[in-house]
């Protein structure tokens, strides 16, 4: 019901807010910390930091004791071996710390993602950046909002959405991620390079965006989508802990999130989705397997 949201509001942007303090100490700690401190999940720039972890035990302690009835799915749980079907009950989908890489460099874009999933569908979210001090959240017919530095929410978009007439005049979010071989680093280039310009696939076709950037934390660009700075968001391979927060986020501002099978590939953005439509996040659920997938999403 609306008064259950509202509730469930209130808790996840309190959560999120404790969670960013222990955030903000991680990063002091690490910042001090050893190379070791650091762990590798799959390969070498796919960090882990014991703050990820503590964050989420701090995160699902929280939950469990406010909402003992409901499931659980977290980044670093998942790794753990902790792996629940995701069901028609309600889940909690948590990342704690997204933008692991910019947390351990100190690139203040690294932010705590909450996001609630009820009968499959993502309902709820929260992000919060603490380095910046910027609160992102949404509940699904409800609208999205942002909160700068204690200030009082601001609806999203922060400005009215206006049609895009081509991707030419887009500025565009893409990530490398952390799948690095050599097959997937080559697609991902070869889709940068076009919508970047390649000459024979960008230019001639008058599709090339005004620029790309890569915030390096897939919350955040939903976030940034939502807020109206990036035009589209484009990326192969999150997991769903990634995106859960910022499908409620950007759809609530009016954005359009498309995932799976049907969706355009390759940086070949087509226009008809484009034009008319200001805010797009394009196929940012992908590649989950379906293990926890958020599928009916992809409807
Ligand atoms: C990653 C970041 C990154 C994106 C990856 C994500 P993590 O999450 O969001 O920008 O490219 O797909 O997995 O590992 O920092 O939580």
């Amino acid at each position: 019901t609306p008064a259950e949201l509202d509730e469930l509001l209130t808790f996840t942007t309190a959560l999120a807010r404790t969670a960013g303090e222990l955030i903000l100490e991680g990063s002091q700690a690490i910042q001090q910390a050893s190379a070791s401190d650091i762990g590798e999940k799959k390969n070498s720039v796919d960090l882990v930091t014991e703050y990820d972890v503590k964050v989420e035990e701090l995160v699902k302690r929280e939950i469990a004791a406010a909402y003992p009835t409901f499931q659980f799915i977290g980044e670093e749980s998942y790794s753990a071996g902790s792996r629940p079907p995701l069901t028609d009950a309600p889940t909690f989908c948590v990342d704690p710390i997204d933008g692991t890489t910019n947390f351990v460099h100190a690139f203040p874009f690294a932010c705590i993602s909450i996001g609630l999933i009820d009968q499959r569908r993502p309902v709820l979210g929260v992000i919060y950046n603490p380095f910046l001090d910027h609160l992102y959240s949404g509940v699904a017919g409800h609208g999205s909002s942002l909160s700068r530095a204690g200030g009082a929410p601001q609806t999203l978009p922060l400005a009215p959405a206006r049609p895009l007439p081509s991707l030419s005049q887009a500025l565009v979010a893409v990530e490398w991620g952390s799948d690095r071989t050599a097959p997937a680093v080559t697609k991902k280039a070869e889709s940068f390079t076009r919508l970047a310009g390649d000459p024979a696939r960008g230019i001639a076709r008058g599709r090339m965006a005004h620029s790309l950037r890569s915030i390096g934390s897939a919350a955040l660009n939903f976030a940034m989508v939502a807020q109206g700075g990036l035009d589209t968001y484009w990326e192969i391979g999150c997991w769903p802990w990634d995106v859960c927060a910022g499908i409620v986020i950007a759809q609530e501002a009016g954005g359009f999130v498309t995932g799976g099978k049907d969706a355009p590939h390759d940086g070949d953005v087509t226009e008809g989705i484009l034009t008319g439509r200001k805010y797009l996040v394009i196929r940012a659920i992908a590649d989950t397997e379906g293990e926890t997938g958020l599928e009916a999403q992809k409807r």
